[in-house]
């Protein structure tokens, strides 16, 4: 099978196509590089630099290439940024997606999995989260991923394009070769093993009077890897649908700086600053329906060996992605 990967120069999608290489896919990358790095490409996937907004661009591309489907990752990620500039997350991730849903259509592509997040919930009524609960979004980001998620809805009714959209939690880890370097890093895993690295000097805790046990926000870290295995049985589903990635267990920002010392050897030190708008106290997901419909079976459900993974990671890329 034939796979365009957007985005595929970039964290997830880094890890996803050397996944489906793995497994005997043949994999396009096509990438603006504008926050992948050219050496997060296995050098197995032929790439395409380019931008998803170029209309003409990405319908050709899906016109001749020949695709059994799209793997959809190509987009900004930043809640912070979306607050002080939405038209960014509109139109690069609805407004730009729209061509690559036209250029599926037009390239008769069999198959779409989109890379959404538990962002498009907001701040939820019910711990573990199901996919039936209410997606009401705090940030033009998750705004922006749910508004995609109901363009692909009315793309398979009208055009029957099957799609499957992943809403993941936490995504954190690494691959052997595939790791997480964003510029600028916002991500508390990173960061953290940044202060391991000698890199930064502390971590700063956004807040401990939060109802949760220790204070710190809880979330649900999911390893990059498991994230990988739901895409390719996402595009293997014989139906449209929506499922949630997640381990099913919190862990607190207090316990992900704990568990980095225990891991790195490094004191780590921590400072506490005041609340980060936006974050919600407590993020858990259930994934029971992507277990019972997907076939998806996570191998990393603690946190410890998510954190680890990171590690071995940038333990040996100190400096991240050169380019
Ligand atoms: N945190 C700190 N210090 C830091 C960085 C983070 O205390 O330096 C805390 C945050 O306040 C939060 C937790 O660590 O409580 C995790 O923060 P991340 O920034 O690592 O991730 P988020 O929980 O903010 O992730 C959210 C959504 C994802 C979405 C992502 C996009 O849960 O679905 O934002 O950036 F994809």
């Amino acid at each position: 099978m034939k796979i365009l990967v957007t985005g595929g120069a970039g964290y997830i999608g880094s890890a996803c196509t050397e996944y489906l290489l793995d497994k005997g896919y043949a994999v396009t990358v096509f990438d603006s590089l504008v926050t992948g790095h050219r050496d997060a490409v296995d050098k197995r996937a032929e790439f395409l630099e380019g931008d998803i907004s170029n209309r003409e661009l990405i319908i050709n591309v899906l016109k001749k290439g020949g695709f059994d489907g799209i793997m959809h990752f190509a987009a900004y990620s930043l809640v912070g940024e979306s607050m002080t500039n939405p038209g960014k997350y509109f139109q690069n991730n609805l407004g730009a997606g729209i061509n690559l849903l036209d250029g599926a259509v037009e390239g008769k592509v069999k198959s779409f999995v989109f890379s959404s997040t538990c962002a498009t919930y907001g701040e939820p009524t019910q711990i573990p989260i199901p996919e039936n609960e209410k997606q009401s979004p705090i940030s033009p980001y998750g705004e922006s991923k749910l508004m995609f998620e109901k363009a692909l809805k009315w793309y398979s009714s009208i055009f029957g394009l099957k799609y499957v959209a992943l809403r993941y939690f936490n995504a954190a880890g690494a691959s052997k070769n595939f790791g997480e370097d964003h510029n600028p890093e916002t991500h508390l895993v990173p960061i953290v093993l940044k202060v391991a690295l000698g890199k930064m000097k502390s971590i700063k805790i956004f807040g401990d009077d939060y109802p949760t046990p220790d204070g710190t926000c809880i979330r649900d870290y999911i390893h990059i890897l498991d994230l990988a295995q739901a895409h390719e049985l996402a595009l293997h589903s014989p139906r449209s649908g929506h499922y949630n990635l997640g381990t099913g267990n919190g862990c607190s920002v207090k316990e992900i700086i704990e568990a980095s010392r225990k891991i790195t050897g490094h004191a780590i030190p921590a400072e506490l600053v005041g609340r980060r708008p936006g974050d919600p106290p407590r993020l858990i997901g259930c994934s029971d329906l992507a277990k019972k419909e997907l076939g998806w079976k996570p191998r990393f459900e603690n946190a410890e060996a998510v954190v680890q993974s990171a590690w071995d990671w940038a333990k040996n890329n100190p400096e991240g992605y050169l380019s």
